[in-house]
């Protein structure tokens, strides 16, 4: 049987992790996965959850399976979160998943039970696990224009002209922030006008959520979400603990789907236990337990809130920084976008050869589509991504 499987692409972001491993070179610079690093190139586990992890280890009293959807106390807070006080608890069912992936992966499994036809649209790009993933569930899917590759902006005009054949049921796959490889998001107005183009054309937006707190505040990255659940009468949401609680390996995610009336919640929350039971039964709920714990405590908030401030701004400072960078290094103003876009990527428009020739003159590597993770400088290496990038001629 064995012998009948077919090699498997690999994955970009993975391999470059590994080649970046296999790297001898002292100065290499890791610009590839998706991983926030401190100045030191630390990932650091946050001061909360250390706390909440001691905390947990001496009350902990059994290790006995939870529910199907996870400990409910979860959902509600990390719920809380992301929605507000937006949209009526009795629309709102959710389930705990491992991972942003693992909500992904389940928010397609239950797009593919209630509605097997619908085509899943794609921004493009997206993170390539998105397409992979539609594409081994069978799910018909198109892309949408995202991307102006002149201004390194939203192609704000093109995005919306290909949504408009968006047909009634059809799913919309939307970054909620921080948009993951371009590092480019749609403004307020914007987003209000899609929102209204999706309640006209009858689409159920899924929103993929990795990023809140690593653009402009939990608050604002929240926002967009935060209005198409108050304008759309169903919302499917895929959040993830792994970036802004920095626990990536423990796979904490919550799929959220909000409903149009309370007895269609009852339908969604009981077909969102069955697939878990399917999938994997009873998900992970160390990480969950740790983001419960920070989010009920006032005090484990305050410094858990503290924290993430205080690493979204060290990122905001490494766009500032490369952006003068580059002014400096190029007499021009063309990279001024990277100031602009939000999160941890930023495209900077290399070609692959350009991006091969920095990896192979300075051991830079970033992904082959030149998304660099700004998370993976600091301010000494900063200056050297910017010759890299003014002799590569990008
Ligand atoms: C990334 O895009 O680098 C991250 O989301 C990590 C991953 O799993 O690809």
């Amino acid at each position: 049987m064995l012998t009948n499987l077919k090699p498997q692409p690999a994955d970009k972001i993975l391999m470059l992790m590994q080649m970046f491993r296999d790297d001898p070179r002292s100065g290499k610079i890791d610009l590839g996965v998706g991983v926030y690093r401190n100045a030191e190139g630390v990932t650091p586990v946050m001061r909360a959850v250390k706390a909440a992890e001691k905390r947990l280890w001496e009350t902990e009293t059994t290790k006995a399976y939870t529910g199907l959807a996870g400990d409910p106390a979860f959902g509600e807070a990390l719920s809380a979160l992301i929605l507000g006080d937006a949209v009526p608890r009795d629309r709102i069912a959710f389930a705990a998943q491992p991972g942003g992936t693992g909500a992904v992966r389940q928010a397609l499994e239950l797009v593919r039970l209630a509605a097997p036809g619908a085509t899943v649209w794609l921004s493009a790009p997206t993170w390539p696990n998105h397409n992979s993933i539609v594409r081994h569930l069978g799910l018909p899917t198109r892309d949408y224009r995202y991307f102006d590759e002149a201004t390194r902006g939203v192609d704000f005009a093109g995005m919306m002209a290909d949504l408009e054949q968006v047909a009634p049921g059809d799913v919309v796959l939307l970054h909620g922030c921080c948009h993951n490889p371009t590092g480019a998001n749609p403004d307020p107005a914007q987003w209000a006008e899609i929102a209204e183009l999706l309640a006209r054309r009858g689409a159920t937006a899924l929103v993929d959520l990795a990023y809140q707190g690593f653009g402009d505040g939990l608050e604002a990255d929240a926002a967009p979400t935060r209005l198409l659940a108050r304008r759309l009468p169903e919302l499917l949401i895929a959040a993830s603990c792994s970036k802004n609680f920095g626990i990536y390996r423990e796979r904490t995610g919550l799929l959220v789907a909000l409903a149009p009336d309370p007895a269609t919640r009852e339908l969604a929350q009981a077909n969102l236990a069955f697939l878990n039971r399917q999938n994997f039964s009873f998900p992970p709920d160390h990480g969950a337990r740790l983001v419960t714990m920070i989010l009920t405590d006032p005090a484990l908030r305050a410094d858990w809130e503290a924290e993430l401030e205080a690493t979204r701004l060290s990122m905001l400072r490494l766009r500032e920084q490369l952006a003068a960078e580059l002014r400096q290094a190029t007499g021009s103003d063309r990279f001024g976008f990277i100031a602009a876009h939000r999160g941890m990527f930023s495209r900077i428009g290399a070609t692959p050869e350009q991006v091969e020739r920095m990896r192979a003159d300075h051991g830079i590597y970033m992904v082959g589509d030149s998304r660099i993770n700004i998370a993976g400088l600091n301010a000494a290496t900063v200056p050297v991504l910017a010759r890299a990038i003014a002799e590569a001629g990008v």
